[in-house]
């Protein structure tokens, strides 16, 4: 979800009321038509460095010249047909590509199965009932139960026992509450409901004859919520800006929301990423959204119509000024102790997380890339101060540590700037919590929203999805800083989006400088020729907008999820419903993998640890009647977590 709608005059019972799916962001609300966004583009600027970056994505001698430069064997040099599938591709990709599609059902390579594992409304924890299609469950079902718009996933094994953990990163309004009149909460259960929607699933699971299954009521299921007490950890914890009158010590917050990717730790910790925690919050005086601090983050007079501040008087930020402070984090969760207090790791920064990739650099230290989703934020980097020892405690690896605000330059390198109290002029605590505005003040580059960062694993290469930005070179960000169109960022008003990539100098996670290049610049050559084309690895067998969702799996082979715009028209004619592919970052081709239901998104991605099984994410699939995915039925649909395996039991990833 990345867009705040008004309240209370939300339009509902279609998947279009939505937060994600209307607003100003969404591509179809507001799709000028070509004459209109022409008139739109800014004047072509003179040739300068993005030009040849672009040209050179552009060119099939360029997909090549960044093939070599991140290491492709030389026996495919030369090879005029590049990116024709051939039989050490095919071998590589190891299915047949999937056909686009817009019809209701997800669909998997031939000699593939798909079945739904964890669907929206299951029950999990011990006293729970089945999903009530009828009335969609009460808040204390709810609670017990799988959330709803299942997003990013991670599986965790120790001591012969594996916990699949799951986001639930927002609600489908128009389902949770569409048995009442108009969609709407019906008094402060409903609203309790869809609070108890929100947060991360923990479940069991274990194998069985027809593929993995949930554990019924191991004592490992466990459901976090917006009530679920946390810690504060870090340079803010205990610091004025996070104290309130529930907690004047500023340092025990209460539950985690709109909890979008993932990551894990090499401890075998889960990080689960609060991204658009602002439109919760519901400021009850009008002037309390005038405060600068607030408004960068999005907090104000429109927020999502979940009604949370009816219930609970710490989401109107005119009562508790500081409750927003305490969201936006990277919360972090032993997936085997369901007794063990999330910590909400303040040192990763504030801002509207959408994963953590961890990784180590060669000397130990621990490394954490995020992107901060909203047109024109930025790219960030963590990096511990203490170094990774395998058997001991990771001691406040998460707490102390230098966070960084990448800065891109048109000649393919870039450097890694750190947000110190030196440099932005503010307190380590100030950091920590307004980031983005220490970020602005080091001049870091504006970005077409970055999405999930995933790191290869074989070698020292990162990749981004920079999923759109209407307002490339129209608009600044909500801070003021400009977004001119640049080498990372090549196209105004980019409607597809591109996925980036670099490599640290030295090999060296924790190095200050980085080169990069494009790897995928999405497009549609059905229906464009120009930049809007996409880069030369794009076909009509396999377009796509709206790169979301990042993986690697372990022969270092890229999944890519998508959450655009699935209407198949116009500039999105041929591309269908959303969709996973997977990319080779060696030539560059892409294949698309599976399509998903109507509606919806495939967000959230895990590999079952023998590779055998791929745990898949679709979210928010509707509207109702459009999908009545997966049940079938007159049953509502329900946004849910499938089970993909080849049918012949081997190794997919
Ligand atoms: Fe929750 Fe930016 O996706
Ligand atoms: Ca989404
Ligand atoms: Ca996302
Ligand atoms: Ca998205």
């Amino acid at each position: 979800m990345e867009v705040i709608q008004p309240h209370p005059n939300l339009p509902v019972k279609s998947a279009k009321a939505e937060p994600d799916m209307t607003s100003k962001d969404d591509p179809r609300a507001h799709e000028p038509s070509f004459d209109n966004m022409d008139e739109r583009l800014a004047p072509p600027p003179p040739e300068t460095g993005f030009d040849i970056v672009l040209d050179r994505a552009l060119s099939r001698r360029g997909v090549m010249c960044g093939a070599l430069r991140f290491g492709l064997g030389s026996f495919l040099l030369g090879t005029a047909g590049l990116l024709r599938p051939t039989l050490a591709l095919e071998g590589r990709f190891g299915f047949a590509p999937v056909a686009a599609s817009s019809s209701d059902a997800l669909r998997v390579p031939e000699g593939f199965e798909a079945r739904v594992l964890l669907a929206w409304g299951d029950p999990v924890l011990p006293g729970g009932e089945p999903f009530d299609a009828a009335t969609r469950g009460t808040a204390a079902s709810q609670a017990r139960a799988m959330g709803d718009n299942c997003d990013g996933m991670e599986i965790f094994q120790r001591g012969g026992r594996t916990v699949l953990a799951v986001n639930n990163e927002y609600i489908n309004r128009a389902v949770l509450w569409g048995n009442r009149p108009e969609s709407r909460p019906e008094g402060a259960d409903d609203i309790e409901k869809g609070m108890m929607a929100h947060g991360v699933t923990l479940v069991e699971i274990a194998p069985g004859a027809e593929g993995w299954r949930i554990v019924a009521e191991s004592p490992l299921n466990r459901r976090i919520t917006p009530r679920t007490p946390m810690r504060l950890s870090g340079p803010a914890a205990g610091d004025a800006l996070l104290r309130t009158s529930a907690d004047p010590d500023g340092i025990a917050s209460l539950g985690t929301w709109n909890n979008c990717g993932s990551g894990r730790t090499p401890w075998g910790t889960l990080l689960t990423c609060e991204e658009n925690f602002n439109g919760y919050f519901s400021p009850s005086d009008p002037a309390t959204a005038d405060d600068p601090a607030l408004r960068r983050y999005g907090i104000g007079a429109r927020n999502y119509g979940y009604g949370w501040a009816e219930i609970e008087p710490r989401f109107d930020p005119s009562r508790e000024p500081n409750e927003p402070n305490r969201a936006g984090y990277v919360v972090e969760i032993d997936p085997f102790d369901p007794a063990s207090l999330p910590v909400k790791r303040t040192a990763l920064g504030r801002f509207k997380h959408e994963n953590a990739e961890v990784v180590l650099a060669a000397d130990g230290h621990v490394v954490v890339y995020m992107g901060d989703d909203e047109r024109g934020e930025f790219l960030y980097r963590f990096v511990s101060a203490g170094v990774f020892v395998p058997e001991g405690e990771p001691v406040r690896l998460l707490d102390e540590g230098r966070l960084a605000v990448a800065v891109f330059e048109d000649d393919g390198t870039g450097t890694w700037l750190d947000l110190t109290p030196e440099a932005t002029g503010m307190s380590a605590a100030q950091i920590a919590v307004h980031t983005r505005i220490a970020a602005s003040r080091l001049g870091a580059t504006t970005m077409d929203r970055p999405e999930w960062v995933a790191a290869h694993p074989h070698r020292a290469e990162v990749y981004v999805a920079l999923t759109n930005n209407r307002e490339r070179g129209v608009a600044p960000n909500a801070g003021g800083d400009a977004q001119p169109v640049n080498g990372p960022n090549p196209r105004a008003e980019n409607r597809y989006g591109q996925i980036l990539r670099w490599r640290p100098h030295g090999g060296d996670h924790a190095a200050a400088r980085f080169e990069w290049d494009l790897y995928a610049l999405a497009g549609n050559p059905a229906v464009h020729a120009d930049a809007r084309a996409g880069s030369p690895n794009i076909d009509a067998a396999n377009m796509f907008n709206a790169p979301d969702g990042l993986r690697f799996d372990r022969f270092g082979r890229l999944w890519i999820q998508t959450d655009g715009n699935d209407s198949n028209a116009g500039d999105f004619a041929g591309m269908g419903n959303n969709q996973m592919l997977v990319g080779d970052p060696l030539t560059g081709e892409i294949r698309r993998f599976l399509t998903g239901p109507v509606g919806c998104e495939v967000t959230g991605l895990a590999f079952a640890p023998d590779g055998r099984t791929l745990f898949v994410g679709i979210q928010h699939p509707g509207p109702e009647g459009a999908s009545r995915w997966p049940d079938g039925g007159e049953g509502p649909p329900r946004a849910a977590v499938a089970a993909v395996r080849r049918i012949d039991g081997s190794v997919i990833g």
